[in-house]
C-alpha cells in the first residue's frame, strides 16, 4: 500500500465526511428498506450481545446516524457514539433527544484517526459497524490506538469489507470485470457517494489479525454475505424470498468456518484485550 502524505489523508477524511453528511438525510430510510442489510445488522447485534453485559460502556466508532447506538442504549448500554460526518451526527443527536436517551448516549465529532481526543473514560467494548474503517488506509494505526481506551479484558468488534466477495466476483461471468475485481486494487478503490469521490480500502481478515498482534485474543470471526447476496442487491429478496431464507440458513451453518468467513461482503471479528 502506498504511503499517504498528510494532505492526501486530510483530503480523504474531508471527502468521506462530506459524502456521508450529504447522505445522512436518506441514510435511515435506505437502511430500513434493505432487508439484506437488516439481516446483517441482526447478526452483528446477536454476536456482540454474546460478549457485552447490560450497563457496560461502549465506544462506537463511525456510528453514523446512530442506528446501533439507539438500539444498544435501549437495551441498557451506555454508548459514546463518534463519527466525523457532522450530518450523520446531527441526525443521531436528534434521535437521542426524540428517544430521551440523553443519559445513555453521548456523541462526539471525532475521526477514528483522532481517538486520543477521547479522554474522559475507559470503555468495556469498542465497536465499529459496516465498513466505516474501510474508509482509511491507516487501519493498523487506528487499531493501535484502541488499547489505552479499553479496560482490561475489554473487547473490540470490527465489521469490515474484505477483498473477496463471491457475489461480486460472479459479475465476471457477465463481463463486468470492473465490479467483479474492484476490491483488489492495491492502493484503494475509487468510490462515489452523493457525487463525492473518496477511496475505499478492502482488508484481508488475516491482515487485521496481524494488526491486532499479541495484545488481543481473537474470540470469534464470522462472514456476512458469503452466499447471501450483498446489500446492493436488496431487491433480490422481493424476487426470491424463499431462496433468500434458504441461503440464510446455509450461510448461518458455514459463516464461522474457515475459509468461508473471509469470502464475504463483510466479515466481523471480535477480539479481547489481553495485555
Ligand atoms: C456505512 S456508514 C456506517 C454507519 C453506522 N456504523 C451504521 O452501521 O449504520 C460509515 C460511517 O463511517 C463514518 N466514517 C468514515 N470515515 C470516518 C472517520 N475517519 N472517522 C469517523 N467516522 C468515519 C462515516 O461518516 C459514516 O457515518
Amino acid at each position: 500500500m502506498k504511503n499517504f502524505i498528510a494532505a492526501e489523508l486530510a483530503g480523504q477524511e474531508q471527502n468521506v465526511s462530506t459524502a456521508f453528511s450529504k447522505q445522512s438525510s436518506s441514510f435511515d430510510e435506505v437502511d430500513a428498506g434493505n432487508e439484506i442489510l437488516q439481516w446483517m445488522r441482526t447478526r452483528v447485534r446477536e454476536n456482540v450481545l454474546k460478549f457485552w453485559h447490560k450497563g457496560e460502556h461502549i465506544l462506537e466508532l463511525n456510528a453514523g446516524t446512530g442506528i446501533d447506538a439507539i438500539y444498544f442504549a435501549q437495551k441498557g448500554y451506555y454508548v459514546h457514539a463518534t463519527d466525523n460526518a457532522p450530518g450523520m451526527l446531527g441526525i443521531l443527536e436528534k434521535k437521542v433527544c426524540e428517544h430521551r436517551l440523553q443519559d445513555k448516549i453521548t456523541t462526539q465529532n471525532c475521526s477514528f484517526l483522532e481517538l486520543k481526543n477521547i479522554k474522559e473514560q475507559k470503555f468495556d467494548h469498542i465497536f465499529s459497524n459496516f465498513g466505516g474503517l474501510n474508509c482509511t488506509p491507516k487501519l493498523e494505526e487506528v487499531i493501535k490506538s484502541f488499547s489505552p481506551l479499553l479496560k482490561p479484558c475489554g473487547t473490540i468488534t470490527l465489521v469490515l469489507m474484505p477483498p473477496i466477495c463471491p457475489w461480486e466476483m460472479l459479475y465476471a461471468l457477465k463481463g463486468n470485470f470492473k465490479l467483479a475485481f474492484r476490491r483488489f486494487k492495491r492502493n484503494g478503490t475509487p468510490s462515489y457517494l452523493e457525487g463525492v469521490r473518496f477511496t475505499t480500502w478492502y482488508y484481508k481478515l488475516e491482515d487485521v489479525i496481524k494488526m491486532l498482534g499479541d495484545d488481543y485474543e481473537v474470540l470469534n470471526v464470522r462472514g456476512l454475505g458469503i452466499i447471501v447476496p450483498p446489500p446492493f442487491l436488496g431487491n433480490f429478496v422481493q424476487k426470491h424470498r424463499a431462496l433468500f431464507k434458504k441461503l440464510i440458513s446455509i450461510e448461518d451453518s458455514i459463516a464461522t468456518k474457515a475459509p468461508y468467513y473471509s469470502w464475504a461482503d463483510h466479515f466481523m471479528i471480535t477480539a479481547m484485550k489481553i495485555k
